[in-house]
Formats: structure tokens, sequence, C-alpha cells
């Protein structure tokens, strides 16, 4: 038998990926920066590799999953790694988020994150991060940047084989240890149309998608500047901005992609009351794909951002992390 377990935790991009140019390796369009976060964000994962399993099975949150439908891709890297060690065993994968599935909370990222370092680990693979993160990335574009704790960029590469295509750390995960990520869970539901798909609408008909990606291309220089000097009101602002445009090209699509909901943008407009109110911005709001806020503030402003999230009725759940080490093998003992 060959077992390993892994931790991974969800990334919440500053600099976000919306588009693919080659569907197949999953090579993106732009550039994306993103923070790992920490525990309260993560899935574990255990892989085996047995002769006495008849086929391959994928448990998720104590459900048998369809591996011919659904998270197919998802475990596309245990297909390329099983061929790399030559090992011809059936698998089971037993995976768990301690997060909402489905609910635009990356979920796909931390599980193929975890995914690839417990099969490279169970496979006894020695891989760099770089390797792992070029796994990673075929089962889901995020999943490539949480492979690494910290704060993370992913670049797109030019070539056509994707083999400059990955991820790698800008500053570990305690560079900016005042730094946090409040949740505001305003819909804990299954987003209604998958990233993948969505993505792929709104590359063939956005017309403000090529603005978009003119604009990523000065935002991300000046993103990795303020995360680097630590200076929050630079970084808030650009965050919030590259949110928004993301979430326009979606609505620019056609058929359009509506993630964020009515409590999506009560927390907009909390966050944008807060910043003026005091005069300066010590809060920014970030959406991935789903209504979910996630406002990156620093630790003095983080209990007054919870107060005024608790005022407003759609909001279900509030969590706060801090910013993660990146994936950690568990121990196997029992
Ligand atoms: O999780 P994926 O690889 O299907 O992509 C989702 C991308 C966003 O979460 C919307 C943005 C990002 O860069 O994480």
């Amino acid at each position: 038998m060959y077992i390993a377990t892994y931790t991974a935790s969800a990334n919440i991009a500053v600099v976000k990926y919306w588009g693919k140019r080659n569907e197949e390796l999953i090579l993106p369009y732009n550039n994306s920066l993103s923070f790992t976060m920490d525990d309260n964000l993560q899935t574990i994962t255990t892989v085996m590799f047995s002769e006495k399993f008849s086929q391959d099975e994928l448990w998720l949150n104590g459900k048998k999953m369809d591996l011919q439908k659904g998270k197919k891709s998802h475990v596309l890297p245990v297909d390329l790694l099983r061929k790399k060690a030559d090992i011809d065993l059936p698998v089971r994968i037993v995976s768990k988020n301690c997060f909402p599935t489905g609910a635009g909370f990356a979920s796909s990222a931390s599980g193929v994150a975890a995914l690839v370092c417990a099969t490279s680990k169970a496979l006894n693979l020695t891989l760099s991060g770089k390797e792992l993160s070029m796994l990673a990335r075929q089962g889901s574009g995020s999943a490539s940047r949480s492979v690494y704790g910290g704060f993370v960029e992913w670049l797109k590469g030019d070539l056509e084989d994707g083999t400059d295509s990955f991820a790698q750390q800008i500053a570990p995960h305690d560079h900016w240890p005042e730094l946090r990520n409040v949740i505001a869970v305003v819909e804990t539901e299954e987003k209604k149309v998958s990233s993948r798909h969505g993505m792929k609408t709104t590359t063939l008909t956005s017309a403000l998608y090529e603005k978009r990606l003119q604009y990523l291309e000065g935002v991300i220089p000046k993103m990795k500047e303020a995360v680097l000097q630590k200076d929050f009101a630079t970084f808030a602002e650009l965050t919030m901005r590259e949110s928004n445009s993301m979430h326009a090209s979606m609505l620019d699509t056609w058929p359009p992609i509506m993630y964020l909901s009515d409590g999506s943008r009560e927390v907009i407009y909390m966050v944008e009351d807060l910043n003026a109110e005091l005069g300066k911005t010590v809060a920014g709001y970030t959406f991935d794909a789903g209504p979910n806020a996630h406002i990156y503030t620093t630790e003095e402003y983080e209990s007054v951002i919870k107060e005024r999230l608790e005022k407003i009725a759609h909001v279900k759940n509030i969590e706060v992390c801090k910013v993660g080490q990146g994936p950690q093998q568990i121990s196997d003992e029992a």
C-alpha cells in the first residue's frame, strides 16, 4: 500500500484568473496573484494506492463521487503522477473540506493542491514546487497557486506546451502578519455557473475582456509593490478595482454571468461607507466566482468589520483567515 495525507488551503486572489487560452492544459490569459489562507479554509486529503482496490474511487466530504462526471478533471494529476512513477495501481482518494463546497470559496484550489502533494508523496516522487504547481494547474488553474503559502504569483507563460506556466512564491506567509481576510458568507449553495463554463463564455463573448487584460498588465507590478511595501491603502484599492473589473466582464458576457447577489452589494456598500467614515482605506473587498465576500483588512480593523457585517441581514456566517503556510504533510501512522 502506498499512502500519504496532506492538508492544503484555499487561496484568495487579488489579481484573478478568469479565462484560458488553452482549455486542455489550463493555460491562462493573464498572470494572477493571491494569498494562500490558513487552516480555516483547508482541505485534508488521503491518497492510497493498493492492488486490493478494484477501481479508482474518490470520496468527497463522506460521499462517493462519480469519477466519470464533474470532478474528473480535478483528479487528472493523479493519472499524470501514476504514469510518472510507473505504478499502475487503483487509487482511493478521501478528501474533506472544512468550508462550504462550491460557494465561491475556491475549494477546487485547496482540494487539487492537497491531492497533488499527497499523491506525489504516496508514490515516493520527489518533485519541486514548480513541478507540483504545473500538475495542480492541470487539475484546476487556481490550484497552481495553493501549492505554496504566503503571497503567490501564477505566471501565465508564453509557450504552448505549458512548461512555463506555474506559480511561485513572492513573499512568505509571515511577511505581513497583520493582514486578515474576513469572509462574509451570504450564500452556502453551490454556484449555478461553473467557473470552467463561465470563463469560456466570457473569453468568447465579452467585449470588455480585452480591456481587462490590458488593465491587468499595469495592475500586476503595482499590486506586487504594494504587498512588498505593506502599503494597505494601495493594495486594497487595487484589489477592489480588480474584482470589479472581473465581475464587469462577467456581466458583459453573453448570456450574462452574475455571481454577486444583494448580500454581496450590501457588503460592498458597508466597506465603502467604513473607508469614507474613517477617511482612509482600511478594508478592501474581493469576490470570486460566487457571492461571498472576502474583505482584506488588518488586525486593527477586524473587529469593527465583523460588527458591521453582523448588522447585515444577508450575512449568514463570518470567518476570519490569516495568511497561511501552504501544504503540510500529516502523519499516516495509526
Ligand atoms: O478554481 P478555478 O481554477 O476553476 O478558477 C477560479 C478562478 C477564480 O477563483 C474566480 C479567480 C482566481 O484566480 O482564483
